[in-house]
């Protein structure tokens, strides 16, 4: 499928240059989101507590597709990982999500470098 391409296509996992990631808003209280296009999970693990991971399957490197229940699942061969650290809950992934810098400024949150 075409959602397993994403780390060849992608190159590098985690971003290199800062990514606005709009308005913190967005994240919940005590869950997380999935950013799509920029290829992160961000979550609020308490108020104004953000933790970013790299959406990019450390298995064979598609990109997750699902953030539900502080759990994000990878569409391609099914693991599932922590939203709030990142960690492997179920394989065949073998190794976290890398955790990427994020920050809020002001309303919004940004992530990376
Ligand atoms: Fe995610 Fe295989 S690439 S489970």
């Amino acid at each position: 499928a075409s959602a397993c391409t994403g780390g060849k296509e992608g190159g590098s996992a985690t971003p290199t240059a800062p990514v606005d990631l709009g308005a913190k808003g967005e994240v919940p209280v005590g869950g997380a989101r999935l950013y799509r296009e920029q290829k992160l999970v961000v979550a609020q693990t308490a108020e104004g507590e953000y933790k970013a991971f790299s959406a990019v399957c450390t298995h064979a490197g598609c990109v997750v597709d699902k953030v539900e229940d502080g759990k994000v699942t990878c569409p391609c061969h099914g693991s599932v990982f922590d939203a709030a650290t990142g960690k492997v809950l179920q394989g065949p992934a073998g190794a976290p999500l890398p955790s990427v810098p994020v920050k809020a400024d002001g309303g919004k949150l940004i992530a990376g470098p």
